[in-house]
């Protein structure tokens, strides 16, 4: 679905309060997606202005328009921990669970988000729900494996579909080379139980549930931004 001025208008709003995060000389995380990239660019401007910075990021699309907008881009061999990162979100729920991976970049931004001090999700108000799960959670599997993965995630109750690449030419392939399945489910009332019974499942990469790593949402909507934190109930 296109998304609206208005939708887009919280998500910039958002980018821009996530710059107060940054300081000169930190080494970023940089995240995927709609909001993510805003704040890509916003960063960029200000590299631009004489903010010295280095990124990490979270895809190689991420990584293409970081080094376009002259933000250097750095890696794990130099730097092992990031100070920050700020990346979008397809879903917040209380306690900061989050569904990611609707971009199709999950298993970096969670490398990214696991080596760093502070990961700071980016979002319009859109995003907010009770209980995750209405938007189909993410699994990235090893291509030979998806049958197996599959018949795993429809005993644990999800009807995975494998994501298709927008252009038409076949499953749409992750940077790291693996498909994507799509889970859709009635909800996921217990994501930690959830989290681990899919990392039990042998050709799992990665899924799209990051739990305990958001510090904070900067969250948009037509009064401003708010920020939310773990302890937040709504
Ligand atoms: C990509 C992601 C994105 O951060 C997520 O899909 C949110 O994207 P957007 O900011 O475009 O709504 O997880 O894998």
């Amino acid at each position: 679905m296109p998304e609206s001025p208005q939708q887009h208008a919280a998500k910039l709003a958002a980018a821009q309060a996530a710059l107060h995060f940054v300081q000169p000389g930190m080494v970023v995380g940089l995240g995927s997606g709609t909001t993510a990239t805003l704040f890509i660019q916003l960063l960029g401007e200000r590299v631009q202005q004489g903010l010295q910075v280095q990124g990490i990021a979270s895809s190689d699309s991420s990584e293409q328009l970081s080094r376009s907008l002259s933000i250097s881009i750095t890696n794990f061999e130099k730097h092992r921990t990031i100070d920050v990162a700020v990346d979008g979100a397809d879903e917040v729920a209380p306690g900061l669970a989050l569904i990611k991976g609707g971009g199709g970049k999950l298993l970096r931004e969670k490398i990214v988000a696991s080596a760093s001090k502070r990961f700071i999700i980016v979002a319009d108000d859109t995003k907010l729900v009770r209980q995750l799960g209405r938007f189909p959670l993410p699994v990235e599997v090893i291509r030979m494996a998806e049958p197996l993965v599959t018949e795993r995630l429809r005993v644990l109750g999800f009807t995975p579909v494998i994501r298709q690449a927008k252009d038409g030419s076949g499953p749409y392939i992750t940077d790291e080379g693996n498909l994507l399945l799509d889970c859709h489910s009635d909800g996921i009332a217990d994501p930690a139980k959830t989290a681990a019974d899919i990392r039990a499942i042998v050709g799992v990469v990665e899924h799209g549930l990051f739990l305990g790593m958001a510090e904070r949402v900067l969250l948009a909507g037509a009064d401003g931004v708010r920020e939310i934190t773990a302890d937040e109930r709504w």
